[in-house]
């Protein structure tokens, strides 16, 4: 049979992928599963892009990575604007089916973790909520044990011929990024002299600055739906939430902003 867009996108099984818990007077509990979906398959994309980027960086293809971070920050910007979707429920709309929800909550989700390790925000603690032999965990911890878009980007500026610190160079790259006054030096360099860089480090401030966008958008809107109740998560909702915010994936490229004003 010929292919079609219905057999190549597996549309049939993608729509049976859809089953609210609640009765029919639930309605809201379609828009909250679509909309998770969604961003799961969104963060699958970011992730297949990261990885890319990872290689261009890693390889010094400088112009083709700010094509990959185009995408990605074009993505980014989707799903930050998906929560005004969800926006759309009432209080009362949520509390119909938020009991179905058990203790399933967004915290649990293996690719956002993913794509915080990826990205460098790395701690051991998150194994704790995932069995030990899951498929989900073996990629948690293939990620884990892999370098960050940070040390990529590093290492493809050390192969470029740019003197970056031997110790950044060699970190362990299952720690969290921590800043790093010879790096900030580097960068401070590279901004002001060697300004086909400029585009490259403006863009994953972008994306660091979309992420933490997105984390302010989820934590307003859950204020919206729960107020100051716990999270199904079983953490404290809002409060946890707020004490994400703030925390950027690439620290130095926010610590040189004071001192380019001096230039
Ligand atoms: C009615 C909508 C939503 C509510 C009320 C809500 C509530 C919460 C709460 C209270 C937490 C803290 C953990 C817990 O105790 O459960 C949390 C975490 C999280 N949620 Fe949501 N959420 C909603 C929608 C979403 C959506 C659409 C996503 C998209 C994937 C999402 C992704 C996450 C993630 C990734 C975390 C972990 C954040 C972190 O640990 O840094 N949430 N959510």
């Amino acid at each position: 049979m010929a292919l079609t867009y219905s057999s190549y996108l597996k549309i049939d099984e993608l729509l049976m992928l859809q089953q609210p818990l609640a009765d029919e007077k639930a309605h809201d509990e379609m828009l909250f599963i679509i909309i998770h979906q969604a961003y799961e398959l969104w963060f699958k994309e970011i992730l297949h892009e990261l990885d890319q980027l990872q290689t261009l960086l890693k390889t010094c293809d400088f112009p083709r990575s700010q094509f990959t971070l185009k995408r990605i920050l074009a993505v980014l910007k989707i799903i930050i604007a998906q929560v005004d979707v969800l926006e759309t429920m009432l209080p009362f709309g949520f509390l119909a089916f938020r009991n179905r929800l058990e203790t399933a909550s967004g915290f649990q989700s293996v690719q956002f973790r993913e794509l915080e390790f990826a990205l460098g925000h790395k701690r051991r603690k998150i194994f704790e909520f995932l069995p030990d032999a899951s498929q989900a965990r073996q990629r948690l911890e293939k990620r884990y044990a892999q370098s960050t878009l940070w040390d990529a980007l590093l290492a493809g500026l050390a192969k470029s011929g740019y003197p970056v610190p031997v110790e950044a160079l060699h970190r362990d790259v299952t720690q969290p990024i921590v800043p790093s006054i010879p790096v900030q030096k580097l960068l401070i360099d590279l901004y002001i002299g060697s300004p086909p860089l400029v585009y490259l480090f403006e863009m994953l401030l972008d994306f660091d600055q979309g992420f933490q966008d997105w984390r302010y958008r989820h934590v307003k809107m859950v204020e919206r739906m729960i107020g100051q109740k716990y999270g199904t998560g079983g953490s404290a909702g809002v409060g946890y939430l707020k004490s994400t915010l703030f925390k950027p994936f690439f620290p130095d490229l926010w610590a040189i902003r004071t001192e380019l004003q001096n230039q």
